[in-house]
């Protein structure tokens, strides 16, 4: 598995916890710190790597080389106001189009947004600008009981996770 904007490690123990071999990549130094940490008490370092880089970069650390089994796409809130969804939306399209030729078949990709202003299509629009044909959209996932969202308050509705799966055409 292959999480970019890991944080302090959530998916990547859990992955690991499970089994799995899991890479972990973030920008920030102190985030990686907390992540390193939080494998090394779970015990799962031998099952676990984490890369300091730019998610919208080159993607070119030969851990990220694959092919993966799960890649999760988990940017930061990247558009504030309505202005900025376009640019958000092709900032993911590059990434992903270097991220999917190391998707495996029957593999599931995550793509993830934070941003109130990029939504589900928006998701959806970022991965057809990928050039993916493979990908259909197997769950459509939102925020737990921890983030309550108020009726009425439609700015409160900010978190979306998509998950496709590679299939044949
Ligand atoms: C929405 S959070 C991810 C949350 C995480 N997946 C979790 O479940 O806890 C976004 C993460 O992306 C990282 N980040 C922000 N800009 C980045 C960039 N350009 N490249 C890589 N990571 C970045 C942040 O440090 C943060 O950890």
């Amino acid at each position: 598995m292959l999480d970019l904007g890991c944080h302090v490690g959530g998916f990547v123990v859990h992955a690991a916890a499970a089994g799995v071999t899991a890479i972990g990549l973030d920008q920030s130094a102190r985030a990686l710190e907390f992540a390193r940490r939080n494998a090394a008490r779970n015990d799962l370092t031998s099952r676990t790597a984490f890369v300091q880089a730019d998610m919208f970069g080159a993607l070119d650390h030969p851990d990220l080389a694959g092919p993966f089994g799960v890649i999760v796409f988990d940017p930061p809130r990247i558009a504030t106001g309505s202005q900025g969804r376009e640019r958000a939306v092709t900032a993911m399209a590059r990434s992903l189009g270097r991220l999917l030729p190391r998707l495996r078949p029957g593999g599931f990709l995550l793509a993830c947004s934070c941003s109130h202003h990029v939504g589900r299509s928006d998701l959806d629009a970022a991965l057809l600008a990928a050039g993916a044909r493979d990908l259909a959209r197997v769950h459509a996932l939102g925020p737990g009981p921890d983030h309550p969202v108020w009726p009425g308050h439609a700015e409160g509705e900010y978190l979306r996770v998509n998950v496709y799966q590679r299939r044949a055409v």
